[in-house]
C-alpha cells in the first residue's frame, strides 16, 4: 500500500538525475523508485500524491558535524531548535559534537543527550563521544552501534577538548574501536601565530588576522600527525573540515569510500569565502579552522567535485551575534550552516554530486543504516527542491536557529527547499515545520 507518492521529479541519485517518481510505504520505507510517469492507479491509490512539477527530489543530507549546543548551551541553541533549522533547510539526519557543557566524553553523557534528542528532535539524530586525556575506558565502551564515532580535538577550539598528551593519542589511535573525525590544527603553531601578533597589536588585534593567528600550515601539521598515527595503527581517519590544498596531498585517491583509511569532510564556510571576505563579513565568518586564500578555496571545490573529498558537513556551530563582538581574541569562532547548507552546495555543485557529498557517502562512510538515498527499501528521509531561476535573498530574519543570523545573509540563491519528509513523514512543508513528528536515532554497522 503507498502511503506518499511524489512524481513528475527530477529524482536525484549520485549517479544522476532523471525523471520519474518515489513511492513510500506506511511504514516509512521507499518501496519503489523508477523513471518515467507513475501507473494513474498508483496515483489514486496513495494516501498522498504530491505532483513535484519538475522539482529537483534528493535523499535527505545527513550532516556529520554539527554543534547543537545542548545541554548546557541553551542559549545560543538547542537540540529543538537546531533540528527544525535542519529540516527546514532539507537536513533529515545529523550527528552532533561533543563540545557542550558538560562533555559529551563518558557513555552516561551520550545518553542524556539521546534522551534530549528523542523528545524533541524533528530530525534523526546521532552523537560523537569526545576524547580526552583520559576518559579511554569510556571510549572503549561505548556502543558504537548508536554512538557514530570519537571526536578528536588535536588543537583547541570553542570548547576547551584538546588532547594533547602523546601518550594518550597513540592509545587512542592503536585501540580506536570506531573510526576517529579528528579536528586538526596544530597548537604550537597557533600559540607562536598569536605570540606574533600579541607583539604587533597587543590585544587589540582585529579579527581579519583570523587566518593568520590560525595559517594553513598549523591544519597542515596536525593533519599529518593524525594521518601518521592513522596508518601506523591501521586506524579509520576521517577528518574534519579541511581547509588547505596541501592537506588534500595527504588523503587517499582514487578507490572506493569503502575502502578508503583516511576519509575527509569540508564545510560551506571554505567553499564560500576567503581571508578575503573578513573586510566585509568580519566575525560573521571567523570559525576554527579559518578560511583560507582563494587557491585553497579553489582546490577544495575541485577535489568536493572529482570526489577526493568524500563529505560536505557544515561544521553548524550557532552563537549569539553579542559573542561575535570585538576584536580577534574576544569574538567567538563558528557560525551556523545547517539550515542553509543543501541550497548553498547547490549553488556550487551539480544536484548529483551534491547528493554524494550531502547524503549517500555521509552514510556509507559512518556505515548508517538504510539512510542517504532514495532506493527501494531505504527511509523515505526525502527533500523537494525548487529551482528559483530568479533567485531569491537569503536575509537573518529567515533564520530558524535560536541564534537569529546567518552568515550567507543577503546572498542569492537559486534552490528552495520546498517539502522534506522524514521516515516517511512529511516534516515541513513550504518552510513550516510540522512540529509533532519527530526524528529516530541513526542506526550504525560495527565499525571496526
Ligand atoms: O569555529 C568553531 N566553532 N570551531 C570548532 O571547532 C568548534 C565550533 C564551536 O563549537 O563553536
Ligand atoms: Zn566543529
Amino acid at each position: 500500500m503507498t502511503d506518499t507518492l511524489v512524481y513528475n521529479a527530477d529524482v536525484v541519485s549520485p549517479d544522476g538525475v532523471r525523471r520519474g517518481y518515489v513511492a513510500v510505504d506506511a511504514d516509512g520505507f521507499i518501496s519503489r523508485v523508477a523513471a518515467g510517469d507513475p501507473e494513474p492507479q498508483l496515483i489514486a491509490s496513495a494516501r498522498c500524491a504530491v505532483d513535484a512539477g519538475g522539482a529537483l527530489l534528493m535523499p535527505g543530507a545527513i550532516d556529520c558535524h554539527v554543534h547543537f549546543r545542548e545541554p548546557g548551551l541553551t542559549r545560543k541553541a538547542t537540540i529543538a531548535s537546531e533540528s527544525r533549522a535542519a529540516v527546514a533547510g532539507g537536513v533529515t539526519s545529523f550527528i552532533d559534537m561533543p563540545n557542550t557543557v558538560p562533555q559529551t566524553v563518558s557513555r552516561a553523557a551520550v545518553e542524556d543527550k539521546m534522551n534530549i534528542a528523542r523528545a524533541g528532535s524533528v530530525a534523526n539524530y546521532a552523537f560523537f563521544i569526545g576524547a580526552t586525556n583520559d576518559n579511554f575506558n569510556e571510549l572503549m565502551s561505548a556502543d558504537y552501534s548508536r554512538v557514530a564515532g570519537i571526536k578528536l580535538f588535536m588543537g583547541s577550539s570553542t570548547g576547551n577538548m584538546l588532547v594533547d598528551s602523546s601518550s594518550a593519542l597513540e592509545r587512542l589511535f592503536e585501540a580506536a574501536p570506531a573510526i576517529i573525525s579528528v579536528h586538526a590544527e596544530d597548537e604550537a603553531t597557533i600559540r607562536a601565530a598569536r605570540a606574533e601578533i600579541e607583539a604587533e597589536y597587543g590585544q587589540d588585534a582585529p579579527v581579519a588576522l583570523h587566518t593568520r593567528l590560525r595559517p594553513a600550515e598549523a591544519c597542515y601539521r596536525a593533519s599529518k600527525r593524525a594521518v601518521e598515527l592513522a596508518r601506523r595503527y591501521g586506524t579509520r581517519l576521517h577528518i574534519a573540515h579541511l581547509t588547505t590544498a596541501m592537506e588534500l596531498d595527504l588523503l587517499d585517491r582514487d578507490c572506493q569510500l569503502e575502502d578508503k583509511l583516511i576519509t575527509s569532510e569540508v564545510s560551506p564556510h571554505h567553499l564560500l569565502w576567503t581571508a578575503d571576505d573578513y573586510g566585509r563579513l568580519g566575525a560573521r565568518i571567523k570559525m576554527n579552522p579559518s578560511v583560507k586564500s582563494a587557491a585553497d578555496r579553489e582546490a577544495l571545490r575541485r577535489a568536493v567535485a572529482d570526489g577526493l573529498v568524500d563529505l560536505v558537513a557544515t561544521d553548524h556551530a550557532p552563537h549569539l551575534l553579542s559573542e561575535k563582538q570585538g576584536t580577534l581574541f574576544n569574538a567567538v569562532s563558528g557560525a551556523p550552516m545547517v539550515q542553509f547548507s543543501l541550497p548553498t552546495m547547490l549553488e556550487l555543485f551539480a544536484p548529483d554530486r551534491v547528493a554524494a557529498v550531502m547524503a549517500d557517502n555521509p552514510a556509507r562512510l559512518f556505515r548508517i543504516d538504510r539512510r542517504g538515498r532514495l532506493a527501494p527499501g531505504y527511509y523515505a528521509d526525502m527533500v523537494l527542491v525548487d529551482r528559483v531561476a530568479d533567485g531569491y535573498t537569503v536575509s537573518d530574519s529567515d533564520v530558524l536557529s535560536l541564534c537569529g543570523w546567518t552568515p550567507i545573509d543577503g546572498m542569492t540563491l537559486h534552490h528552495r527547499v520546498r517539502s522534506v519528509w522524514v521516515n516517511g513523514k512529511l516534516a515541513c512543508a513550504e518552510g513550516v515545520i510540522l512540529n509533532e513528528q519527530r526524528g529516530m536515532p541513526l542506526a550504525f554497522a560495527n565499525k571496526k
